[in-house]
């Protein structure tokens, strides 16, 4: 399927409800400890439609993180959840993609990352699909539904895309 990314408007809201079981369901989220311009720099996110007709399928979003105090070291790690509709036809695919085609044309980062639920058989097809290669099990590291959860890491560097 053909996607198109674009900003998220308030009247999306309602649609990208989220939360569903098993992957998504983090229950009520702890409150903003940080100030708002310190949350607004290390978050960030956009609506995934249908290319054709522009209906709201879902969302992608990211979360900026850094390995060691050189900011070149710094790089997203996106998330994706699509509504229950939108799934199983290729969006996943083509919308982790285009995230990870913006982050390589118009920043300099050298790497996206993303990580998954180790029973999570759809999304990691999804990225691998997207051009993601698993780098390993992060043990223990998703608080969810109660329990910790061992995750799958992924990444896809500059060098992977350019080829
Ligand atoms: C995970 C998710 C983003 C995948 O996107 P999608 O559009 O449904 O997936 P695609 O259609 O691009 O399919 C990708 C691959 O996964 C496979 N797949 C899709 N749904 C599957 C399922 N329920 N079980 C096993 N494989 C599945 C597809 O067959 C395809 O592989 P193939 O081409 O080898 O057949 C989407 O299903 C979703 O939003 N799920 C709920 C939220 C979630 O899990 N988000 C990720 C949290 S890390």
């Amino acid at each position: 399927m053909e996607i198109a990314l674009r900003p998220v408007v308030a009247e999306d809201l309602p649609l990208l409800v989220g939360g569903d079981a098993p992957y998504d369901d983090f229950g009520p989220r702890p409150p903003r400890t940080e100030p708002y311009p310190s949350v607004l720099r290390e978050f960030g996110g956009m609506a995934v439609c249908e290319a054709a007709g522009g209906l709201l399928l879902g969302s992608v979003s990211w979360i900026w993180q850094q390995w060691g105090p050189m900011p070149e070291s710094r790089n997203p790690m996106i998330g994706i959840w699509l509504r229950p509709e939108a799934r199983g036809r290729g969006a996943g695919t083509a919308a982790q993609r285009a995230v990870a085609d913006l982050f390589f044309r118009h920043t300099t980062v050298n790497r996206v990352e993303a990580t998954t639920d180790v029973e999570n058989i759809a999304e990691q097809r999804a990225l691998e699909k997207a051009g993601f290669t698993r780098e390993g099990t992060v043990r223990g590291a998703q608080w969810r539904s109660g329990a910790f959860h061992d995750c799958y890491s992924y990444s896809i560097l500059r060098a992977d895309w350019a080829a």
